[in-house]
């Protein structure tokens, strides 16, 4: 990993273990909110895909897909566009994910969002990433 990638790694995992002191402690969404990350002017699209990720993904991947302690942030640089393309979050949704990157245990697939939803949502995560500096990094393995 380069060394921006490290950076944000680590703005990103404290960023977790704030927000994870706030849940237990005297949470606010405000705080969270203002946490150290920046929330863009979405466009109509990435508007309609925050809805449905709100209803279909927050759960799990949390409010500003900062994560929660049930699936992993998917404001995070290893969801970046060149390491987990637009179809990883269409086979997510459709056949769930195997445990691989983290210790959150498998993703259950989501029948219930549709491929238009699922598109308006990598609508959205996309523009909140490139708001944080997570851009296109090919991928190297
Ligand atoms: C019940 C919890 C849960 C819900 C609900 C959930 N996810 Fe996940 N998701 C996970 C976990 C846990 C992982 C991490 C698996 C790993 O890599 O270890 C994950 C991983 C992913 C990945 C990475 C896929 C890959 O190839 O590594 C994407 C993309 C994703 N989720 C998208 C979504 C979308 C979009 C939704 C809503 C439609 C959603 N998830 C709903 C728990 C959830």
């Amino acid at each position: 990993m380069n060394k921006q990638g490290r950076i944000l790694g680590l703005v990103v995992a404290v960023t977790a273990i704030v927000g994870g002191t706030m849940w237990r402690g005297d949470w606010s969404p405000d705080a969270v909110k203002t946490a150290s990350i920046s929330v863009p002017e979405f466009s109509p699209r990435a508007v309609a895909g925050k809805r449905s990720f709100d209803k279909y993904c927050v759960e799990c991947h949390g409010e500003n897909a900062m994560g929660t302690e049930q699936g992993p942030p998917l404001l995070h640089d290893i969801y970046n566009p060149g390491h987990h393309a637009d179809p990883s979050f269409r086979l997510a949704a459709k056949r769930g994910v195997r445990q691989h990157h983290w210790r959150f245990g498998n993703m259950a697939p989501v029948p219930q969002v549709s491929e238009r939803q699922v598109d308006l949502i990598i609508r959205y995560v996309r523009e909140l990433q490139e708001a944080n500096g997570i851009t296109y990094k090919p991928h190297r393995m």
